[in-house]
């Protein structure tokens, strides 16, 4: 089959069932293929590695669409073994913190335990930052092609996110981000492996777009979906005080649905289930 590789896949985070739900039914009103996410933060505060894996897998076995289940940001062996024990088709192993040869240390480690039971890695090179410390526009931390290069040679990784310009979070006033789509191109060219933007959310259309046609390949959105969800239930209890739990609970997973089926159909990933 030819597979037209101008498209991302949407990796939503979640931490309950109806995230998993409302990104789920997103991906089959689409006909994509649907990444879910949990950090690895999210999973120790709130639906830990166990749980998550058992909402998802057992909802994906019903889908009639692929779904991967991802820890994202994982920090901790102990939380990313913990993760790999309970069935996640993928891990990122974030040590972007670290100078690059600590990096390269790290991954290459989880890279050869994931390995072992085909479960692909997410490594991080550059450093993707916050919003709220506008790590956006500090460009020496954005990927240098060479860094990426070496790093997936050194490593062995399957995907690769890399800074260029998005980051997590809302930005100020909700101005679009300024991403630099040479470098997207220039590492795409010179790594030829799939590649992550994070800091999907808030990010503009056309950014998401571009992104795309230059190389990025799954998009991580967590805080529109987040918001959206706060904002829905709070309209919900304005309009209506008295509405009852259950009902919420249900708008929750729709408006989850609705911000997600956006981000799918925005990134190229509609009707493209069957590609895997
Ligand atoms: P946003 O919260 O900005 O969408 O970023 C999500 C993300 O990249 C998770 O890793």
């Amino acid at each position: 089959m030819q597979i037209n590789i101008f498209y991302g896949v949407i990796s939503a985070s979640v931490i309950n069932l109806e995230l998993v739900r409302g990104a789920i039914r997103a991906a089959q009103e689409e006909n994509a293929p649907i990444i879910i996410n949990i950090v690895q933060g999210q999973m120790s505060k709130h639906g830990d590695g166990e749980i998550i894996s058992g909402i998802v897998r057992t909802l994906a076995a019903r889908a009639t669409v692929p779904v991967a289940l991802n820890l994202d940001h994982g920090k901790d062996y102990e939380r990313i073994t913990h993760a790999f024990r309970h069935q996640f088709s993928s891990i990122m192993i974030d040590a972007s913190e670290y100078p690059l040869e600590e990096n390269i240390r790290r991954t290459k480690e989880v890279v050869t335990l994931c390995h072992s039971q085909n479960v692909t890695v997410e490594g991080e090179i550059g450093f993707i930052g916050q919003a709220a410390n506008a790590d956006e526009k500090k460009l020496d931390l954005f990927t240098r092609v060479e860094d990426a290069v070496y790093f997936f040679e050194a490593t062995g990784v399957d995907a690769m996110a890399i800074a260029v310009g998005t980051v997590h979070g809302k930005y100020p006033s909700h101005l679009a981000p300024k991403i630099d789509f040479d470098r997207i191109s220039q590492i795409k060219q010179a790594t030829g492996k799939p590649l992550v933007l994070h800091g999907g959310s808030d990010s503009g259309e056309d950014n998401i777009r571009q992104a795309v046609a230059c190389g990025i390949n799954k998009i991580n959105v967590c805080t529109d979906t987040f918001v959206g969800c706060k904002e829905g239930l709070k309209t919900i209890l304005q309009e209506t005080p008295d509405v009852d739990f259950m009902t919420m609970m249900i708008n929750m997973e729709t408006t989850a649905k609705n911000i997600l089926q956006k981000y799918i159909y925005i990134s190229g990933s509609s009707g493209k289930a069957a590609n895997f």
